[in-house]
């Protein structure tokens, strides 16, 4: 357990007797139960509180002394309709000491909150963090609290590292760290052996870098346990190809392979805890470069599905790459496959950044997953695929296009394309994410988040594994 906390560095220690004496309680409130909360303080603390000026306000944080001037409490700010992963603001703003939080609510989010609110990307260069380390709450399931924390953190650095040290070569090694940890088997496919192995559309993206295209395959668990099969984005940079990208939106392109960082965080995820399926994780790993030997618009593309696909804009690589990996993945015909991917602007442009939307037919998966966001803090939105917009999609001279000539609906329609490599009966949910955060929140400092793996991890388990 600590060992495993250590990793990251996560903020809490094992709750021993005199720790948890010692250990200054945080009072969590909001303007409604500050002055329950606080009855029974000195008549010289309730002035204390009210010198301050001290209302309770969202992340609004009080020390209160007790006769000797040593601090006895403190007294935290959390809106009760906002989410309580607010309570990671605790992991960057108290003094070092050791603190047990008192709270009514979901301590086990608020824990969270604080766990994800102490990670810093330290890969470059030190970043000021506090030492403040808190005892877990009652209640609080600690062997979850780590591995969704560690999942998170794990997926977050993975996006923050640029492209110099996490091009396709590193994104495989990786992978192969994560698989030789959990004991899972992986299988490369790469460079020229994508064209015999029947992978055009991955070949046709990644071929430019200097850095070979490959198509990573992890499996882990029992093969006849149900079979899992998550697909991930891993654009480890994308220029746009030779329908460049403009400076301002390549800057943040290192971010490409967010979809990637994100299907090995859930895999992390499910592999600690041992759930009982036969888990696959697929990751065509490229750079969408350009070179002599790039591939163009106008194009038309061969892919392993079997239909033919006229290139639109090479900029729209990401769809491109994983039309093959899912075919590959439903040539199994899995129980579900799940892919995640930074793949449209226009699905930031409807649901701006921290609410990424998701695509299935199916209603029961779609209910558990809106659910499981709802519940875990996890947020996701349904969006439909809408099936008349395939018109959108059509090429007179291949059987498709990758792209429409206007610019309605655009996530809809990639997730239309991406629907075209998975059978009919398999069960099959898209999730369109932006893998960044944009602005400080209490629990993430700007740079690479995890976006819907836990909520993802939740509907895995309750599905194939019990609960
Ligand atoms: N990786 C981008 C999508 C993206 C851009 C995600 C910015 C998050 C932030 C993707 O490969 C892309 O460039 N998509 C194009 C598609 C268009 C050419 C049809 C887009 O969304 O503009
Ligand atoms: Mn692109
Ligand atoms: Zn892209």
């Amino acid at each position: 357990m600590e060992k495993r906390m250590d990793r990251y560095k996560l903020p809490f220690v094992t709750a021993t007797k005199s720790r948890s004496k010692k250990a200054v309680p945080v009072l969590v409130v909001d303007d409604k139960s500050l002055a329950k909360a606080t009855q029974e303080f000195l008549p010289a603390q309730k002035k204390w509180i009210s010198t301050n000026g001290y209302a309770a306000r969202p992340g609004d944080i009080l020390a209160v002394p007790d006769e000797k001037g040593t601090v006895s409490s403190i007294l935290f700010g959390l809106d009760a309709n906002a989410t309580p992963l607010n309570a990671g603001a605790l992991a960057s703003k108290l003094p070092d000491g050791c603190y047990r939080l008192v709270m009514e609510g979901d301590r086990q989010l608020a824990a969270l909150g604080i766990a994800l609110g102490a990670y810093r990307f330290t890969r470059y260069r030190e970043q000021k963090r506090s030492n403040a380390e808190f005892i877990p709450p009652d209640g609080v399931d600690l062997e979850r609290l780590a591995r969704e924390a560690e999942a998170t953190c794990f997926t977050r650095d993975l996006i923050s590292t640029p492209t110099n040290d996490l091009g396709p070569g590193e994104l495989e090694a990786a992978m192969r760290k994560l698989a030789a940890r959990f004991k899972a088997t992986v299988h490369v496919t790469r460079g020229d052996d994508l064209l015999k192995k029947n992978f055009p559309m991955i070949h046709a993206v990644g071929r430019a870098s200097a850095s070979a295209p490959r198509l990573l395959d992890m499996k882990w668990g029992n093969a006849r346990h149900p079979k899992i099969t998550l697909v991930g984005k891993g654009v480890c940079f994308d220029t746009g190809g030779l329908n460049i990208k403009p400076g301002s939106s390549m800057a943040l392109m290192k971010k490409d392979m967010g979809g990637a960082a994100n299907v090995l965080g859930l895999a992390m995820m499910i592999m600690t805890a041992k759930l009982p399926v036969r888990l696959r994780v697929l990751i065509p790993a490229v750079e969408n470069s350009i070179s002599g030997n790039a591939f163009r618009p106008g194009d038309i593309l061969p892919s392993r599905k079997g239909i033919t696909v006229e290139i639109g804009n090479t900029d729209a690589e990401g769809r491109l790459v994983l039309g093959d990996a899912l075919a590959f993945g439903d040539e199994e015909k899995p129980q579900l496959m799940v892919d995640m991917a930074t793949l449209t602007g226009a699905a930031r442009v409807a649901l701006g950044p921290d609410l990424p939307p998701f695509f299935t037919d199916d209603e029961s998966l779609a209910d558990a997953l809106s659910t499981a966001g709802a519940e875990l803090h996890d947020p996701l939105w349904r969006m439909p695929l809408w099936k008349p917009y395939n018109t959108m999609l059509s090429s007179r001279i291949a059987d498709t296009n990758h792209i429409t000539s206007g610019a309605f609906a655009g996530s809809v329609t990639a997730a239309l394309f991406l629907q075209k490599f998975v059978g009919q009966q398999t069960p099959w949910i898209h999730l369109d994410v932006f893998g960044w955060m944009p602005t400080a929140k209490p629990w993430c400092p700007v740079g690479g988040e995890a976006q819907g793996i836990r909520a993802l991890y939740q509907l895995i388990a309750e599905r194939f594994a019990g609960g």
